[in-house]
This record gives C-alpha cells, sequence and structure tokens, in this order.
C-alpha cells in the first residue's frame, strides 16, 4: 500500500483524491499497489469533505510519518508551498506538485533536493493541465534536439479570447465563466498578465534545455488589451488571435516570449479553442509535433498529479536526472532582438514596401492599408524601417 498526503484541498486537490478512489481498479493494476490518501492538509474546515477524519492543520505531523512516501503539493502560490515541499524532500518523501509559481521560481533546488535524497520531484500538472508533455520530453523526445518550442498554455485567456471571438462575449464576461467553471487561477490577474503563460513556457524549455530561466525576465504580454479590433485584425490576416509562448535558441542563447500572436490559419495552433492548450515542437529530425488536451480544470489537472505518483512507482529507486535542470546561467537573448513573423497593417504603397528589405506577403489590400505578413525580422528592425508611417497594428505571427 502506498500511502500518499495532499497539501492543498482545492479543486486539483479534491479531484486527485475523487479519482483516486472512482479509478481505483485501473490505478491499482497500473501501479502494481493500492494507493491510498492518508493526510489532507488544508487551512480550511473539511467537515462534510469525506476527509475530515484524515485532516491535519500541521505539515509535521505528515514529515514525521514514515509511512507515508509521496506527498502532492497543491496548494498555490510559493509559501509555504515550496517550504513544505523542500521539507518532504529533505524527510525522503517524493514530491508531486501542480504547482508552476514554486516550479518556476524553485524548481532547480527542489530537484537538486530530490536527487541528494534519493526521491523524485515530478510536475507534469504545472504545464498543460492533462497534456503529457513533460513525460514525452523526458522519454519519447529524449533522444531529440528540441529546436523550438510554441504553446497555447493557458486555458483560461484561451477561453476568454475563444468566447470574444466566437459568440462576441466580453473580456469581463468570459473570465467570469472562466472562473466559475474551475479553469481561473484564485487570482486570475497571473492568467491574464501573461505570468502563468510564462513560467509555464520557463518549465517547458528547462525540461527541454537542462536550465531554467527567471521568469521575471521573459518578455511578456498577456491579453488585458486585447479587443475585437485585434481579433478582426488576426481574422483579416487570415489567422487566429492567440496567447503564444516561444522558446527557442537564438544566437547561441534561449530566447523566450509570451504575447498575442496572430496564428496563420495553416498552422494548426490556430484551431486550438476554448479551454484547450497545445504543444507545437520543433524537434531536430523527428520534425513538428503537436499536443493537444485540456489545459486547466479539476480533473484533466488532478490525472496529470495521478501520472506523475505512477511515475514515482513505475521508477523506484531510478531517480537520476528525470526531468533534472539548474537554474540558467547565461544570458537571454532580447526580445527585441530574436527574429519573429510579424502581422502589420500599415498605410503605404506597394512600391515602398516592395523597397524594403524584408520578404513579406501581402495579405490583404483594403482602401488605403496593407496587411503584411513580415518574416525573420528583430522588433528592432522592423521599428526602424516602418518609422514614420502609420502602423495601426502590429502582431508577432506564428506561421
Ligand atoms: N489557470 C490555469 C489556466 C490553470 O487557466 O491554464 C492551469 O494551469
Amino acid at each position: 500500500m502506498t500511502q500518499i498526503a495532499i497539501l492543498g484541498f482545492g479543486n486539483i486537490g479534491s479531484g486527485v483524491a475523487e479519482m483516486l478512489t472512482r479509478n481505483a481498479a485501473y490505478i491499482q493494476e497500473a501501479a502494481g499497489d493500492d494507493i491510498a490518501v492518508k493526510y489532507v492538509l488544508d487551512k480550511r474546515d473539511l467537515t462534510g469533505s469525506g476527509y475530515e477524519d484524515r485532516a491535519v492543520k500541521s505539515m509535521q505531523e505528515i514529515l514525521c510519518d514514515p509511512s507515508v512516501s509521496i506527498v502532492c503539493e497543491m496548494m498555490g502560490g510559493t509559501t509555504p508551498a515550496f517550504e513544505y515541499s523542500l521539507a518532504a524532500l529533505k524527510a525522503g518523501k517524493s514530491v508531486v506538485t501542480s504547482n508552476k509559481a514554486v516550479v518556476a521560481k524553485h524548481g532547480a533546488e527542489l530537484l537538486q533536493a530530490a536527487k541528494e535524497n534519493g526521491v523524485h520531484y515530478l510536475y507534469e500538472a504545472s504545464v498543460g493541465g492533462g497534456i503529457p508533455i513533460l513525460h514525452a520530453f523526458d522519454d519519447s523526445l529524449k533522444g531529440c534536439r528540441i529546436d523550438r518550442i510554441d504553446g497555447i498554455l493557458n486555458g483560461t485567456t484561451n477561453y476568454i479570447l475563444t468566447r470574444m471571438h466566437d459568440c462576441g462575449s466580453s473580456f469581463e464576461d468570459a473570465l467570469d465563466d472562466a472562473k466559475r467553471l474551475g479553469y481561473a487561477e484564485a487570482d486570475p490577474t497571473a492568467d491574464v498578465s501573461g505570468a502563468d503563460t510564462c513560467r509555464k513556457i520557463c518549465i517547458l524549455a528547462a525540461v527541454a534545455w537542462g536550465k531554467l530561466v527567471d521568469s521575471d525576465t521573459v518578455y511578456c504580454e498577456g491579453i488585458t488589451e486585447m479587443t475585437d479590433e485585434h481579433n478582426a485584425f488576426a481574422a483579416s490576416c487570415g489567422g487566429a488571435l492567440k496567447l503564444v509562448a516561444t522558446a527557442m535558441q537564438s544566437n547561441g542563447a534561449p530566447s523566450l516570449s509570451v504575447s498575442p500572436c496572430v496564428v496563420m490559419s495553416e498552422n494548426p495552433l490556430a484551431s486550438v479553442k476554448g479551454v484547450f492548450n497545445a504543444v507545437k515542437v520543433a524537434a531536430g529530425d523527428m520534425g513538428d509535433l503537436m499536443f493537444y488536451g485540456m489545459g486547466a480544470g479539476k480533473f484533466p489537472t488532478a490525472g496529470a498529479v495521478i501520472s506523475d505518483i505512477l511515475a514515482i512507482l513505475r521508477r523506484g529507486d531510478e531517480t537520476d536526472s528525470y526531468r533534472f535542470f539548474t537554474n540558467n546561467t547565461c544570458e537571454l537573448s532580447a526580445y527585441g532582438e530574436t527574429k519573429y513573423a510579424y502581422c502589420v497593417k500599415v498605410k503605404a504603397d506597394r512600391k515602398t514596401i516592395d523597397a524594403m528589405p524584408f520578404t513579406y506577403t501581402l495579405l490583404k489590400e483594403e482602401n488605403e492599408d496593407l496587411y503584411l505578413l513580415v518574416e525573420d525580422m528583430t522588433k528592432k528592425e522592423l521599428d526602424a524601417l516602418l518609422c514614420g508611417m502609420t502602423v495601426s497594428m502590429c502582431m508577432r505571427a506564428i506561421i
């Protein structure tokens, strides 16, 4: 019998407990063992939850119980989630988490602590909800060079943009729905500001390249300024408006960014709607791959937590280097100096544009406006070339 403790009995924590009960037979078969929830730590009163008999208020009680081998941290926020995770690892217990804030900030230190104590620190549920993207990165794609990652990594913002576009909902109404459906964070500022997406792309890049970038140093724009006009612009360019995180190697240094983008319709990310997330990976000789699934919500995320519990049981003492990374020590390539594609709406004549030193596709001509797809340019170069012209829209494009 494997005994686990759950830290945080909110949406995800209660989902893990419920799925362990509901799917006990499958899980027993897959794990070769029964998994039982021995403790639930939460500051709320759990009367009526069915887990009141296992409710504890002190982490010490869990740390001192040698029968607990896995701690599932689903608290949210970094304090005390980080301190509790570190203490659990030091006490020789593996930790599984859905907490992207902790992984993005303290992941390297926690992985080191896990290594030193011969246990696991796994975090599949911290990125992409139910999509098994980290398992794929560290198992199936282990032998590939990962060149570039583009992801729609936040269910709430993708849900909001989809509702605004498809149903004409207001930003506020769509956000209220996302909260009601359990997609948004307790404080949805992290969703709409892009901070949540930013943490997730840092985690993906860390698993891909072994170095964790400080998310505070990444260029990050959210969707708070997005209006119907941006949606209409994306449609006029032949694409869809999405919040996209990109990580790639540029000029020998990692380059990460998060911004609203026009995803051209040929790219499969353009058709990712609602709470769904997707990660498109350019994986060297293996070519392009796309991972797709529910990016938020109680059961998809709880399912990812359970998949990590099973990974721990499968791997046993084999704890070395699995999804391991250290802190990044090299400079990031600056956003303004990284080459991307851009969609631009500019008042200009064709002759002037033809004379510019860039490769472009004319997407549409309307009145005096040209809609251009400009490729392989830094934002600095593009701004310098279009300086003095009337540019009414300019957004990063994903081709
Ligand atoms: N608030 C997050 C989202 C939850 O909407 O994607 C899953 O990380």
